[in-house]
């Protein structure tokens, strides 16, 4: 899929005002990508045992997008907070795997 398209996806999917279940507004930035936001927060939340090296990387490679995209929300039941909401809205808008790699 390219960017236009996701755009496009994007703005009929979107309510003008989106909001989180609990009412309050969404972090400004709107489109999170899995290499330059999700990976971050795994990777300082859920080392070592989702990282190489650790006990359940085999199973659960949080480095690997396929793996960290089927789980898609589930990944919240231990996040929290902002992280979660940004979770939440990569899930929401589509799980992109890269911010700058559709062309
Ligand atoms: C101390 C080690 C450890 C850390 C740190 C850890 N996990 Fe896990 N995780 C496990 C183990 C062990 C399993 C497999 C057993 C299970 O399902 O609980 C697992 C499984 C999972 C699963 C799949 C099973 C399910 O619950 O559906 C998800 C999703 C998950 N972890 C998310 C996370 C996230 C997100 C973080 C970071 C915020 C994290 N984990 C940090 C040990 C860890």
């Amino acid at each position: 899929m390219n960017l236009l398209s996701f755009i496009i996806i994007l703005s009929i999917q979107q309510p003008a005002t989106t909001k989180t279940a609990k009412g309050k507004p969404l972090p400004p930035k709107a489109i999170y990508s899995y290499q330059s936001d999700i990976l971050p927060i795994l990777a300082s939340n859920c080392s070592p045992c989702h990282f190489s090296g650790g006990k359940v990387y085999d199973e659960y490679p949080f480095d690997n997008y396929q793996t960290v995209s089927s789980l898609g929300i589930k990944l919240n039941t231990r996040l929290k907070g902002k992280e979660k909401e940004v979770v939440e809205q990569w899930v929401r808008s589509g799980k992109l795997e890269n911010s700058s790699a559709s062309k």
